[in-house]
């Protein structure tokens, strides 16, 4: 038990770091046309080998092909070879391919932002104003005037850690499918519906063989692209799914990506009901916010029966999604998502201003968001090899 008084407490000066507070609420703040937005531009790209290797090149862009319908989503489960990081990649992959997109293209082609992250933070933040339940831990750090965001991975690790841990509750539903399974079938339906060649120069039997693979989440292509949201500048990467297209030679022709999502299949129109459809459009937020980052055009769904058996398909072209919302039960407002975004990062820019590593809190159900100075350097944001080649380009 503390013996100290309140008043002691607050002369120790390591436990009083500034904690700089943003409120979600009242949302009415982030209302009207949203701020001006760049369409993303990829500005470099790389894969992950079958081992979850880093390599500096295209070998993992899949090509779309139509899934078979009333495939059994859990088929293969038993094979199925689960990639999941058990050390803190931070954001190495993405200064990574940075830097060896420099190191090819030569001198003045530094690739400048206000901000280099995963795709996933953007994801978070962009989503916190209409997710009830948004929680997230981040860490932040400026060098040479750009702010660089990763994931606080320990916290992430231990959470999963006590989820996996939980006894599987007592009297389930014959439907009701563990997590591991409900990760498995998005992974299989991802493994039906791509190929690594495109369809068209594609045998049939190839495509088939393909299908009926074992399902792996190792091999990832990931595009990272400059975008930007009002005045503030970004470098984002993220796993794409694949290609409806193939690439243009032409860097200007948006590129014909697409995500793929799977998504329990609504009742018949009959039997629908309000809280169906409100569950399936807060799911098109996510899906929406990840596909816009990136500048995925098309979002295609695979609904599926609650036991994973695939039964639709549908396609939805990303830019729609938030009228469709607007007009259907308004669970979200993409404006309000992209002016959020925008004002939180112009009140980052003002805080992350000198050197030192910065936690970035979410709690759950606390409505703000909280930011201090936790130490000096740049911690593991940036890797070695990032750190010493800005230092020999400069
Ligand atoms: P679904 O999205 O169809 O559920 P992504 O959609 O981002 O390409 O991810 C592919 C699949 O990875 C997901 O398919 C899901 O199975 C799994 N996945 C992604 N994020 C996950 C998460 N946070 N928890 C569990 N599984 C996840
Ligand atoms: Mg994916
Ligand atoms: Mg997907």
């Amino acid at each position: 038990e503390s013996t100290e008084k309140p008043s002691q407490l607050k002369t120790r000066p390591q436990l009083q770091a500034d904690v700089h507070r943003f409120s979600i609420q009242p949302l009415h703040r982030f209302k009207g046309p949203s701020a001006s937005i760049k369409r993303p531009r990829e500005v470099a790209h790389f894969s992950f080998d079958e081992d979850h290797k880093y390599v500096e090149d295209e070998s993992g862009i899949n090509y779309y092909v139509p899934p078979p319908m009333g495939v059994d989503l859990k088929e293969g489960f038993e094979t199925f070879r689960h990639y999941e990081d058990k050390v803190d990649a931070h954001l190495d992959a993405m200064l990574k391919a940075l830097v060896d997109k420099e190191k090819k293209s030569g001198k003045n082609s530094r690739v400048k932002a206000d901000f280099v992250t995963w795709r996933g933070m953007m994801t978070k933040i962009m989503t916190t104003p209409f997710d009830n339940f948004a929680e997230f831990s981040m860490f932040a750090t400026i060098h040479d005037g750009t702010i660089y965001i990763e994931e606080d991975f320990p916290s992430r690790a231990a959470e999963r850690a006590a989820e996996a841990s939980q006894p599987p509750p007592r009297h389930q539903h014959p439907d009701q499918q563990s997590r591991e399974m409900m990760t498995y079938w998005g992974y299989k339906f991802e493994t039906l519906a791509l190929i690594p060649t495109p369809p068209s120069i594609t045998p049939p039997a190839e495509i088939e063989q393909h299908q009926r693979s074992v399902v792996s989440n190792h091999a990832q292509h990931c595009s990272i692209v400059n975008t930007s949201f009002g005045p503030h500048s970004l470098i984002l990467g993220g796993e794409v799914d694949g290609l409806l297209a193939p690439k243009s030679s032409d860097p200007d022709t948006p590129i014909q990506w697409a995500e793929l999502k799977t998504a329990e299949e609504l009742p018949p129109p009959a039997r629908q009901q309000h809280r169906d459809i409100l569950k399936f459009e807060r799911k098109l937020l996510k899906f929406w916010a990840q596909s816009f980052l990136l500048g995925v055009p098309k979002i295609i769904v695979g609904f599926r029966s609650k036991a994973g058996i695939l039964r639709a398909l549908q396609t939805f072209n990303t830019h729609e999604l938030p009228g469709m919302v607007r007009r259907g039960t308004g669970c979200w407002d993409g404006n309000v998502c992209i002016n959020f975004a925008t004002e939180f990062l112009g009140w980052l820019k003002e805080i992350v201003k000198e050197e030192g590593v910065w936690s970035i809190v979410l709690k759950k159900k606390s409505g703000v968001v909280e930011v201090r100075k936790i130490k000096e350097g740049t911690g593991d944001i940036l890797s070695e090899d990032f750190l010493q080649w800005r230092m020999e380009a400069k």
